[in-house]
């Protein structure tokens, strides 16, 4: 379990991040998600040991990062923002390089790699120099690197950001994989990304943590009312009357062949409109424009 008790990092005057509590349940996936500068990677260089709090105290499993930093690294595996690679080392060499590093036994070291490398779909490219490799490649690579030592807590600061679709899909698949038995706590600028990966979602703003709960509470909480774009046979039918009769439903737009409303929950409709509907067409916004809405507009 990774607990952050009252963490704050300030960098002289400015505070990026201010009072952080959350608790991190061992075999989940957090997302961090905020805007550009919210304090993000901080939170994520905190837990990594490479920054220290300016107050507060991160402890894994029991233990106070402070105290115990290197027992720690050994169980985290971090993909950073940037990730710099040695470029001469062909890949398998640099594998190579940072599972020795990182205490994998010379006996094992070349079986991870090759099951790694297969894993992000790299086999083909073991020989090849890191420079040769186009941004995806070393993405996934840096992913690798990351991953050699088989940590428990996976960190992965943006592991998709300017990965075509193809390869960010890539990507999130091997995430998937990962969740089965791995601690993974993931920043991301895609809400529907750290939708579809995270168990729990932290949103970060202006260094402060604004929300921290699953997606379904955080859309139970933000998106209070959902729309419904609706086609009826019979536009003029005593239906409208009733619709605009239940005090849980809202018409918003009439036109000459369909009605915007607006609802609790599409149970409240579904009971008045029977075999009406010829049309249907869910409006709610997504959690994204939510996040959008919520953010967004403060820091224009
Ligand atoms: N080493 C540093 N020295 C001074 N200020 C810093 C340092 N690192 C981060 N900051 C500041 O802390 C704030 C949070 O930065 P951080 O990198 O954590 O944001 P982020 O949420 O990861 O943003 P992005 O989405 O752009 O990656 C910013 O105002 C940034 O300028
Ligand atoms: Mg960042």
């Amino acid at each position: 379990m990774i607990e952050f008790l009252g963490v704050s990092k300030s960098f002289g005057n400015h505070k990026a991040l201010e009072d952080a509590n959350i608790t991190i349940e061992d075999g989940t996936t957090i997302g961090i998600v905020g805007p550009n500068g919210a304090g993000k990677t901080t939170l994520i260089r905190l837990l990594c040991g490479i920054l220290k709090p300016t107050e507060g105290q991160i402890v894994i499993d029991g233990k106070d990062l402070e105290k115990y930093p290197t027992d720690i690294k050994k169980i985290i595996g971090y993909l950073p923002e940037e990730p710099n690679l040695y470029e001469r080392p062909k890949a398998g060499e640099l594998l190579e390089y940072f599972g020795l590093l990182y205490g994998v036994p010379r006996g094992k070291v070349h079986e991870r790699i090759d099951e790694l490398l297969a894993l992000v779909g790299l086999s083909d490219r073991k020989d090849w120099r890191v420079s040769s490799f186009s941004k995806g490649m070393r993405q996934r690579l840096a992913i690798s690197r990351a991953l050699i030592h088989d940590p428990k807590i996976i960190v992965l600061d943006e592991p998709t950001m300017g990965l075509d679709p193809l390869t960010s899909r890539r990507i999130r698949d091997f995430i998937k994989t990962l969740k089965k038995d791995k601690t993974i706590i993931l920043c991301s600028h895609y809400m529907n990304e750290a939708e579809q990966l995270c168990d729990k979602i932290a949103i970060i703003d202006k260094g402060k943590i604004r929300a921290y709960d699953t997606v379904e509470n955080l859309k139970k909480i933000y998106i209070k009312e959902k729309m419904f774009k609706v086609g009826l046979k019979n536009m003029k039918s005593e239906i409208l009357d009733r619709i605009s009769c239940d005090e849980k439903l809202k018409i918003l737009e009439r036109r000459e062949n369909y009605i915007i409303i607006k609802a609790e929950d599409y149970k409240d409709l579904s009971y008045i409109l029977k075999e009406e509907v010829i049309y249907f067409e869910d409006l709610t916004p997504s959690l994204e424009e939510v996040f959008i809405e919520l953010v967004g507009s403060k820091n224009d």
